[in-house]
């Protein structure tokens, strides 16, 4: 056990009652900060309200959601995460059986990087009736890229997010709470704002910029199904987005060959590509010219693993 070891909360009621304790415990300290601060100087005591940081995952932690979990351990004062392979977002024949659970190892390093409280629930406590009769519907941009090779997806997200926002401000109470996305999952953010905007939660969304190894392989979870070789040849997707980044940067919008992009994945042994676009990330629609920001969104089949990237060309 290393010093930092966050309390593993399995059921709902102990996950809010954790979070509260922790919140409780925090503002205690900040208090006390504040009237040490102001003895000290001779001033009037400032109390400021502490805030929650929440990393929602599926486990399998590597370095990207370490950047999420440090970077809300920075900006809050206690930082919560869950635990939970989402079965709702997985479709038939998907990796939802193979996907790593490795619980332990989360931990330590989660623990690490900041996070006091993690939600590891189960598949029952979860979804209790089993499978849920009212899930949230992502509209149309939910069956748009990501969403079209995997229908269903987005609604699976959305209705666990949903309800772990849900949760995780019922033992919030009033303090604020800010949840951390990373951006590789870039569509998977803009409707998750969507979400928060049209069902009101109170919760901030903080994006994180995607966390790459040295060689410009986005950090994923499922980075570990592949071999040797197909890590070899799956650097195509990010090697292919730099140079799409590198010629609209020299030559604008005029400079963008996807076409031959696309052509390069597909070249690439043991590599298939599903789909490489251009969109506006505000909008997820198609960009102009005008746009002040374009994303270049891919996902590509490496063997039987699936792996998405995306980067701004402006
Ligand atoms: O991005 C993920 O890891 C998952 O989609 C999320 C947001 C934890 C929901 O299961």
């Amino acid at each position: 056990m290393t010093e930092n070891q966050p309390t593993i909360a399995t059921t709902i009621a102990d996950f809010i009652t954790a979070i509260t304790k922790a919140l409780a415990a925090a503002q205690l300290q900040a208090d006390e900060q504040a009237r040490a601060l102001a003895a000290q100087e001779g001033t009037e005591v400032i109390y400021r309200d502490v805030t929650l940081g929440f990393v929602p995952t599926m486990g399998a932690l590597h370095n990207g959601h370490a950047t999420l979990m440090r970077r809300a351990a920075e900006q809050n004062d206690v930082v919560v995460s869950s635990i939970f392979v989402n079965p709702l977002q997985f479709g038939p024949g998907e990796d939802y059986e193979r996907y790593p659970r490795t619980l332990e190892a989360d931990a330590a390093l989660a623990g690490e990087a900041g996070v006091q409280v993690i939600f590891a629930p189960s598949v029952e406590e979860m979804y209790p009736d089993g499978d849920p009769l009212i899930r949230i519907t992502s509209g149309e941009l939910g069956t748009k890229f990501e969403g079209k090779t995997r229908p269903g997806h987005f609604d699976g997200v959305l209705t666990v997010v949903n309800k772990l926002f849900n949760i995780v401000r019922a033992g919030a109470g009033d303090h604020e709470v800010n949840a951390y996305f990373g951006q590789k999952d870039a569509q998977q953010f803009v409707l998750i704002q969507r979400m928060v905007h049209d069902f009101n939660h109170s919760v901030n969304l903080r994006p994180v910029a995607i966390v790459r190894d040295d060689d410009g392989l986005a950090l994923s979870s499922r980075n570990e199904f592949l071999s040797p070789a197909e890590r070899e040849a799956a650097l195509v997707l990010s090697r292919t987005l730099a140079l799409l980044r590198e010629n609209s940067l020299n030559r604008g919008f005029e400079g963008i060959d996807l076409q031959s992009a696309r052509e390069r994945i597909n070249a690439t042994e043991g590599v298939r590509l599903d789909y490489l676009e251009l969109v506006d990330p505000h909008t997820f629609g198609e960009p102009t010219e005008e746009s002040e920001r374009v994303l270049a969104l891919a996902a590509i089949f490496v063997g039987s693993t699936r792996l998405i990237d995306n980067m701004d060309l402006r």
